[in-house]
């Protein structure tokens, strides 16, 4: 069972693991923690972050500093979002109204994932914060559009289309572990839309199975103007693709490899996020996740072209550990590691951080 209380000796985001770890079962740790087939990407979407210097300055009056943001129209305490993580329930009975309530109490914004434990509907009920909600494209078109007006009646404030794992990732760690879902921990969000896919002897199962009904560019627009909620693409690495989207007029990007879940091998978004800051210009939205677990990596994503930052993995840790408590201190505890960086490097507001406050060889 998940504490109800902190335990006295966690410091820090990697301190909530080994609790997590005691609390899931060995398939529920494989689930979570696993990336895909050797997980090297996700290994270096932490260990990258370790390699970008801090060039700090001194002397600077920061007595008036904060670390509010503005990003689609609301305004919120700190540029830290709960990314869309699938099965909260894994890790939590309170499941995703946990973690909403999380976000809520430190004045950030909540991501639902399609795939949540916990219907949209009852975790927009459980409280005032700020949502947006995460589609994954569903078989049938009438589906994908159920979705989508139930999150816009239910209050949603943004759509948030993950676009890199039409299919699933290699995910050995998980075939070996044996994981499959515990009873009452299931897709709540779709189980009226249940369609199968037949697949005729021969065909490829990936090709002619699973992609047939994977979205393509021309459902992004086709759903954009379907709903007036403003659309952010969530899964782009290839500055490319960053172009596509802001060609489909989408308001704003996640910069992800879906924290090296989808393909091994891929690069870490903050490798490719200049590159993509570059193509989209200054003032364009642009989110980031994969690997976020230290106010520093913040500082640095932000230093590099992003206007906030996803974390994902850490919502299980902090729900397995201590639910709602958990995920609403690390929440603080990445505030709080930001505002210290940006007060050692005399930034006073998030504005204020570039990539003058990196060292470049
Ligand atoms: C267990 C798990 C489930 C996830 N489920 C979803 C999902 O349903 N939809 C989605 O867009 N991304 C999903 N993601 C990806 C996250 O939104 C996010 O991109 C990633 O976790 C960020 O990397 P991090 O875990 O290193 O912070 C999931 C990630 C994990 C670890």
């Amino acid at each position: 069972m998940p504490s109800l209380q902190i335990p006295s000796d966690i410091a820090a985001l990697v301190d909530y693991e080994k609790y997590a770890k005691q609390h899931l079962s060995e398939q529920a740790w494989a689930y979570i923690y696993g990336g895909s087939a050797d997980e090297i990407t996700a290994r270096q979407n932490e260990q990258v972050y370790g390699q970008i210097k801090i060039l700090n300055r001194v002397l600077t009056d920061v007595s008036q500093g904060h670390t509010q943001t503005h990003l689609l129209g609301d305004t919120f305490a700190h540029p830290i979002i709960l990314a869309p993580v699938a099965y909260q329930k894994l890790a939590h009975q309170d499941g995703e109204v946990a973690s909403a309530m999380a976000a809520e109490a430190q004045g950030g914004a909540f991501v639902l994932s399609t795939l949540s434990s916990t219907s949209l509907e009852t975790v927009a009920k459980s409280g005032a914060g700020k949502k947006w909600f995460q589609l994954y494209f569903q078989n049938k078109r009438e589906h994908t559009l159920d979705l989508v007006r139930r999150a816009e009646e239910a209050g949603y404030r943004g759509l948030m289309i993950t676009v890199d794992a039409p299919i699933n990732g290699l995910r050995n760690r998980e075939q070996r572990a044996g994981f499959t879902l515990p009873p009452g921990v299931r897709a709540e969000n779709c189980i009226h839309y249940q369609d199968s896919q037949s697949v005729e002897k021969g065909a490829s199962a990936v090709f002619q199975g699973l992609m047939t009904s994977a979205p393509t560019w021309d459902d992004i627009e086709w759903i954009s103007g379907e709903t007036t909620l403003p659309v952010i693409i969530k899964g782009i690495i290839n500055p490319l693709d960053a172009r596509e989207a802001m060609d489909r007029n989408v308001a704003g990007i996640v910069v992800s490899n879906h924290g090296g879940r989808t393909l091994d091998t891929l690069p870490s978004p903050i490798d490719v996020l200049p590159a993509i800051r570059q193509v989209v210009g200054p003032d364009f939205p642009l989110l980031i996740d994969s690997g976020i677990r230290r106010g520093t990596d913040i500082f640095k994503a932000l230093a590099l072209g992003a206007n906030a930052v996803m974390i994902g993995r850490p919502i299980f840790y902090g729900l397995a550990t201590a639910g709602a408590l958990g995920v609403a201190h690390i929440l603080r505890l990445l505030r709080d590691e930001l505002e210290l960086t940006m007060a050692l490097c005399g930034c006073s507001e998030l504005s204020a951080i570039s990539s003058r406050h990196l060292w470049h060889k």
